[in-house]
């Protein structure tokens, strides 16, 4: 396979990985082409995190549209404007802690949006005769979480068998078989990856790592849930990034491949890790962050061990990481320390206030 792609639609680019991917794209591959970038700006998305992109390469190799997957309407209108030929798919409401509080909102976005998603890529990609062009391509980027939980042994291969246990895992599970229904019922070009835990910069300060880099910074308590024993499996955003590329270029249509930093951490030692570093950049006393670490009530479900079994795509596609976890988590701190107005920004709403000055009220 050696696919070549001229207008990417890359759903949720506002987000976290899909920042990061787009960054990726313009900065590291060859790619030439346009990438239009669809997002609903959610709390979690920020138009601002690819603004100097917008400006370099905003003259018609990347558009920002904001737009709901769940509208049909909006996303036919992107497929009909751009001549769309591959679509990486990384819109999803993405944090667990939220989909036990208020689980709808992940089922009508993960479940219903790549639904919405695939329907819009089967119209647009419809050739005369009924068939579909067989020269695109829907990658669907999604989890390790579809997987359940492991014990203290073990690892998540590409046939291991489905066992979502939260809201998010499961709406996750239902739009990976989706993607693949779609795949063998029309023949829709698809690829799908499952990927373990990502960090790296412009994370949304809610999950694990820029949660407890803040914290420690602003003097606040780390909270760990539980016993502090959950382990997961850690990657450096870039290195999904290149992993979900290759894959684009390089699988078979239908394939699906783990992907994952072969870098298990239980949470408790990787904060510590992490405190040593923070402690160090910020000129604080280890021992006195230390003691901010508590233990708080654990999360409803929690899975307990997560690991990815990556040798697939290494051995067929020739994807490797290139970020050990020393590396990635300094880069990753000083990324933080070096953009505290980009959290901030977050949080006092100002970029909302942007948002809603640009693209209208968020919905
Ligand atoms: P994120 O929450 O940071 O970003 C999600 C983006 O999707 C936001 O920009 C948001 O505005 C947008 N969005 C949400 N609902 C939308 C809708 N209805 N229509 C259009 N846009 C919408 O998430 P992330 O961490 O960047 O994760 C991206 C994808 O990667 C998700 O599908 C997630 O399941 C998957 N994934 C994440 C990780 C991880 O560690 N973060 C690991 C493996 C897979
Ligand atoms: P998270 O970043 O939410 O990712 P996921 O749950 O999708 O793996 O959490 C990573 C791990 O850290 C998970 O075991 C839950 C734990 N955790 C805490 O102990 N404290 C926290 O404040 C958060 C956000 C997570």
């Amino acid at each position: 396979m050696n696919r070549k792609f001229s207008n990417i639609l890359v759903t949720g680019g506002a987000g976290f990985i899909g920042v990061n991917f787009i960054r990726y794209l313009f900065e590291k591959t060859g790619f030439s082409g346009r990438i239009v970038n669809f997002d609903a700006l959610t709390y979690a998305g920020n138009p601002a995190s690819l603004r100097d992109i917008a400006e370099r390469y905003g003259s018609g190799r990347y558009v920002f549209v904001r737009g709901d997957i769940r509208d049909r309407a909006a996303v036919d209108q992107v497929f009909a404007d751009y001549g769309i030929d591959a679509v990486v798919h990384f819109a999803a409401e993405s944090h667990v802690d939220r989909s036990i509080l208020g689980p709808k909102a992940f089922i009508t976005t993960n479940v219903m949006g790549s639904f919405t998603l695939l329907e819009a890529a089967r119209s647009a990609w419809k050739l005369s005769d009924g068939r579909l062009r067989d020269d695109v391509l829907f990658h669907h980027v999604s989890t390790d979480e579809v997987f359940g939980s492991l014990g203290e042994t073990g690892y998540f291969t590409e046939t291991t068998a489905y066992d979502p246990r939260s809201p998010y895992s499961a709406s996750k599970a239902g739009s990976d078989h989706l993607v693949r229904s779609y795949h063998h019922t029309y023949g829709l070009p698809v690829t799908i990856s499952n990927c373990s835990n990502n960090y790296g910069p412009y994370q949304f300060p809610e999950k694990l790592i820029p949660l407890m880099i803040l914290n420690m910074l602003e003097g606040k308590s780390l909270p760990v849930y539980g016993d502090g024993k959950n382990v997961r499996d850690w990657l450096y955003v870039e290195d999904h990034a290149s992993a979900i590329w290759t894959i684009m270029n390089k699988a078979a249509d239908g394939e699906s491949y783990n992907v994952g930093g072969e870098n298990e951490w239980e949470n408790i030692r990787l904060l510590e890790r992490l405190i040593e570093i923070v402690a160090k950049k910020a000129g604080k006393p280890v021992r006195a962050v230390r003691d901010t670490i508590t233990y708080v009530r654990d999360r409803p479900g929690h899975d307990r061990r997560y690991a990815i079994d990556c040798s697939l795509i290494k051995r067929e596609l020739g994807w490797k990481q290139s970020v050990d976890f020393e590396g990635g988590l300094e880069r990753t701190v000083d990324w933080y320390l070096a953009n505290l107005a980009w959290v901030d920004a977050i949080r006092s709403g100002e970029y909302q206030k942007w948002i809603e000055a640009n693209y209208g009220r968020r919905g």
